[in-house]
């Protein structure tokens, strides 16, 4: 196996989640030292004990991405468990309802507002501030193409935060690259997840859908998502800076 990791330390947030549990087995797996960051600890703890179980090194941080302090904590963890911080994936996202804009509960359009987007602001804000000061890292936001790419009715909060992050990370990698801090994005399409099951739908319901409204043919796996944001976050990508790469299986191409 390459370890593409070895001796470095990643940060995963929404690792107790579909998309993150993959990647931060991933990175364990590669070599990496990996905080696992999420709100559900039952979870957090069983990606752990998996990751121990392949002979990978990983530790649980239970957080709520939309306060500050507490994301400021979690850096603080990974450096005092492991040394420094190296790569942060940032995926910790919700979707809210599916609703015409004018019927959109106002309450869920600010949760999903403040999880999807200041969550991501303030999981950079606070990475960056470590990596900047201590030789620089690498940062991948997980956005999604139903934001700057895609189109779908009814997700309005949804695909305006995911617009967001893929402006934001543009942004920030400008900001930031001369610090050390390389920024980039993945747009993920529709990945085998409860995300991409409408309400009243069967698994199979939604494959049948995604049969047709995607080139593929089909929905990603977890780790196809994962496969990317490591490659991203890695040296193989030195040179890509401020990019959202877009992997929905021709969805928008
Ligand atoms: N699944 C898809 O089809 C798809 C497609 C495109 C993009 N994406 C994006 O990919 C990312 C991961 O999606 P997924 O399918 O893996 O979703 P998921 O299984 O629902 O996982 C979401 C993760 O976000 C965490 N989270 C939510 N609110 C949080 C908060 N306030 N503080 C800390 N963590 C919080 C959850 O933690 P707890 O479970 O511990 O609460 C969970 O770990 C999301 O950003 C999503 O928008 C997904």
């Amino acid at each position: 196996m390459t370890e593409r990791f070895a001796g470095k330390v990643a940060l995963v947030t929404g690792a107790s989640g579909v998309v993150g549990r993959a990647a931060a087995l991933a990175y364990a797996r590669e070599g990496a030292a990996v905080l696992v960051a999420g709100r559900d600890a039952a979870r957090l703890a069983e990606i752990v004990k998996l990751a121990e179980s392949e002979g990978g090194r990983a530790s649980a941080f239970t957080v709520d991405i939309t306060r500050s302090a507490e994301v400021a904590a979690m850096v603080e963890a990974a450096v005092s468990r492991y040394g420094g911080l190296d790569v942060a994936l940032n995926t910790a996202g919700i979707f809210g309802q599916m609703a015409p804009l004018a019927d959109y509960d106002e309450d869920i359009w600010d949760d999903v507002l403040a999880v999807n987007l200041k969550g991501v602001f303030l999981s950079m804000k606070h990475e960056i501030a470590h990596m900047r000061a201590h030789g620089g890292g690498v940062i991948v936001n997980v956005s999604s193409n139903l934001g700057a790419h895609w189109r779908l009715a009814g997700a309005s909060a949804y695909a305006a935060s995911k617009a967001a992050v893929s402006h934001l990370t543009r942004t920030a990698a400008r900001d930031h690259i001369a610090d050390g801090v390389r920024i980039n994005a993945i747009s993920p399409g529709p990945v085998d997840s409860p995300m991409s099951t409408r309400p009243g739908e069967t698994r199979a319901d939604r494959d049948e859908r995604m049969r047709t409204a995607l080139p593929i043919g089909r929905v990603s796996t977890p780790e196809e998502i994962a496969a990317a944001a490591l490659w991203l976050s890695s040296a193989d990508s030195s040179f890509v800076v401020g990019a959202d790469h877009v992997i929905d299986g021709g969805a928008t191409a």
